[in-house]
Order: structure tokens, then sequence, then C-alpha cells
């Protein structure tokens, strides 16, 4: 296996997708050395996993509040205010103009950075148009990434496949994270539109986000050395 630098191992993000701090805290103990970056999202924050963040912390390790807020601005800011003090590294918000702007204004200097989330990647053209959109996703992903850019938001979370046409549009400075990740022989689940760790990572994503494959797995450990190193291979 390829020696991996911590650079690399902090480039894969593993999903806490599970419905207790137990069992959270049972598969951190497993994964170890292995893993430096968690997500904790909705299943896990409404079941007290916002708790783990400053012990994450304190460990070591970076955290990813996956919690895509979208309100009227204030309380968007009063929000995220809130979590400016848990030390966390990402929190997701929706890709509006009013949203983005309040959480970037009140994340601050805090170290806490921003990610936006462009079109949720279940919803195609005709979800969009149901929704009461006439953009399509892919002008509408385009959209919103140039308003992210403008307004100072950190990062964009996206589709492996987005990746390389929003590197274009973002340039090199912003986060791209992308779920959708599957190592080669990995079982899809439900994600529809899959790319390898080191393809993803070619195609210009900065942070891969990785839940089942890693949490399913026989060995967790092992799974996630495996794409650290695949990670590492892809540079
Ligand atoms: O298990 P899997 O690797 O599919 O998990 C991916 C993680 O990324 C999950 O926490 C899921 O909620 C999240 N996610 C996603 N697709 C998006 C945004 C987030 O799968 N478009």
């Amino acid at each position: 296996m390829a020696h991996a630098d911590p650079a690399d191992r902090d480039r894969l993000i593993v999903a806490l997708d599970v419905p207790s701090v137990d069992a959270a805290e049972a598969m951190i103990g497993k994964l170890g050395d292995s893993v430096g970056f968690y997500k904790i999202g909705y299943q896990l924050a409404y079941a007290g996993g916002l708790a783990l963040v400053p012990k994450l912390i304190d460990a070591g390790k970076m955290v990813f509040v996956d919690l895509k807020l979208h309100d009227i601005g204030n309380t968007v800011a009063r929000g995220v205010e809130s979590l400016n003090s848990l030390g966390a590294t990402f929190l997701t918000v929706h890709a509006y103009p009013q949203t983005m702007k309040a959480a970037v204004e009140a994340r601050g200097k805090s170290g806490l950075k921003i990610l936006a989330v462009t079109v949720l990647t279940s919803y195609d053209d005709t979800d969009l148009a149901d929704a009461g959109y006439t953009l399509g996703v892919r002008d509408l992903v385009e959209a919103r990434a140039r308003q992210a850019l403008a307004i100072g938001v950190d990062g964009l979370v996206c589709s492996p496949e987005e990746a390389a046409h929003l590197r274009g549009i973002v340039g090199p400075a912003m986060a791209l994270v992308t779920p959708g990740i599957r190592p080669a022989g990995a079982a899809a689940g439900d994600q529809k539109r899959i790319m390898t760790p080191a393809r993803a990572i070619a195609a210009g994503a900065s942070h891969l986000v990785v839940g089942r494959p890693v949490m399913d797995a026989a060995d967790p450990k092992q799974a996630a050395e495996a794409i650290v190193a695949e990670i590492a291979a892809a540079k």
C-alpha cells in the first residue's frame, strides 16, 4: 500500500451515519488513526451527536457538520454563531444567496468553513420544474456556484460528475466535497452517479465523503486505509 501522508488522510471524510452516539463512538474507536475527518448529519446530530464534536476535536480529528441550513438570514446567522464555538471545520447550507451571505458573515474568522449545497443530487430537471424553477440542474448548479464564489463561501458539495466542471468555474481555492464515492468493487447502494476515489480526486474534488463503503465494511479500518491509499496514488 502506498504511503499516505496526513494531508491525504484528511481528504477522506467518513460519514457517521449511525443512530446513536454510542454507535458512533464504537465506530470511531474501530477506525482509530485511519480516519482524521468525520461527518455528522441529521441522523446522528438529532440523536445528540453534536456533543461529539468537541470530543472529536480534542482527539485531534476534524468534523463536518452536515445540517444543510436554510432559513431567514437572521436565523441562519444565529445558528452559525452557536456552531462557531464547537470547533467544526465544515458546515453545510443550501446555496440561496441570503442564506450563504448570512452564514459567511456569521462564521467570521472562527475557522468554520461554509459549504454550499448547490442542487441536491436527488433532484433532476423535472423535480426542479415541479418545485417552480425555470432553470435545469446544470444551469442552476452553475449559477449557484458563481453566486457562492462571489459571496465568499468556502466550498461546495457536489456530485463527483460535476467536480471537473465546477473546478473550472470556481478556481483552485474553493473546497469541492463529493459524496457518491465507491471504491472499485463496492456496492453502489442507492447512489446512482458514483465515482471511484481516484477518479473523483483527478476530477478536482478536494474531499471525499464516504459512508457505507467504510461503515458497512467487514474491516472498516482497512477499508478507510485503502481509500486513503487510492487518494494518495491519484495525485
Ligand atoms: O453511504 P454513502 O457513501 O452513500 O454516504 C454518503 C454520505 O453523503 C451520506 O451521509 C449522505 O447523506 C451524504 N450525501 C449524499 N449525496 C449528496 C449529499 C450528501 O450521499 N448529494
